[in-house]
């Protein structure tokens, strides 16, 4: 039998572990070359801060793009509780409401899915959906994804590349990269993507268990979240996009 194919993969945010998971899954020998990692804190590493609830937004036929999506597999993932997915419900604002040519493809997908009557929604909103949904502790989900690739054999090295062509000379018989640097790609050496750019927000995160019901509020500049997760956190965060 022919020798496995060599593959590095650079980052290890949620990109870069589940591209390195699958190749690992489909029989590669799989690295993953990156600077920041599971438990980090780092303005450049974006996954520990997503918002992380399912939502789909009402423009989108996200169907067309990425294929029938089953709940049922989905909520099974919630029988894995290093995975941290709690059951949510979700109220999701618009200042606006929006020009939509037909029916909502995700509205048979989510249980308790409605369009919220104007007279319910609170002031300076146009639009409103409610339905049910997902929260996932972002933390614990990528120390899980961490934890599989570890576990079936796969190699972890802390190292930041100045360049993209030092993730092929790591060892001499590396066959394939796969870039997932997120928003660094626009200074990584040889990359250089600068049609990456962050966006500015804040994220605060407090204790109120209590709270089992996320909240979005999205207008033209800005995107205000509440999100809770199983763990009794709740993130508070935003972003606003004018002067970004
Ligand atoms: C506040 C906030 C809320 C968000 N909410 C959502 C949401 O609800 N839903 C959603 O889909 N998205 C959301 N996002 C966006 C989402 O978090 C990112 O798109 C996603 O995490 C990017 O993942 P990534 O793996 O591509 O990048 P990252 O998580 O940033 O990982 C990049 C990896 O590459 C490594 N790397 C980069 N350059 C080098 C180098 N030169 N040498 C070595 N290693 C390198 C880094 O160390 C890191 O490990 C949110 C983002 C923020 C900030
Ligand atoms: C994040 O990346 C930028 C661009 O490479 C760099 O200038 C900055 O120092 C980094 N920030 C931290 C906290 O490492
Ligand atoms: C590397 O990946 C980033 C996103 O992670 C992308 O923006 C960039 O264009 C990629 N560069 C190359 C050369 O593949």
């Amino acid at each position: 039998m022919s020798k496995k194919i060599k593959v590095n993969v650079i980052g290890a945010g949620v990109i870069g572990l589940t591209t390195a998971l699958i190749l690992q899954k489909n029989g590669y020998q799989v690295q993953i070359l990156s600077e920041h990692w599971p438990g980090d804190f780092d303005i450049n590493y974006s996954s520990p801060w997503a918002t992380a609830t399912w939502r789909a937004n009402p423009n989108i036929d996200d169907e067309v793009v990425h294929g029938k999506i089953s709940w049922n597999e989905f909520w099974k993932l919630s029988e894995t509780p290093e995975i941290g997915l709690m059951r949510v419900k979700i109220y999701d604002f618009m200042d606006k409401k929006p020009e939509l040519e037909r029916d909502m493809w995700f509205k048979d997908l989510v249980p308790e899915f409605r369009v919220i009557p104007p007279e319910e929604l609170p002031s300076g909103v146009e639009y409103g959906l409610s339905y049910t949904t997902v929260s996932l502790n972002v933390q614990k989900y990528l120390h899980w994804l961490l934890h599989q690739f570890t576990t079936n054999g796969g190699v972890s090295k802390k190292v930041h590349l100045s360049h993209i062509d030092e993730s092929f000379y790591d060892s001499d018989d590396v066959g394939v990269v796969v870039n997932c640097s997120g928003v660094s790609a626009r200074t990584l050496g040889g990359v250089a993507d600068t049609t990456v750019l962050p966006s500015r927000g804040q994220t605060v995160s407090v204790w109120a268990p209590h709270i089992k019901t996320v909240y979005i509020l999205s207008n033209r500049d800005s995107f205000t979240f509440i999100v809770p997760r199983e763990s009794g956190e709740v993130i508070l965060g935003g972003t606003m996009s004018i002067d970004d």
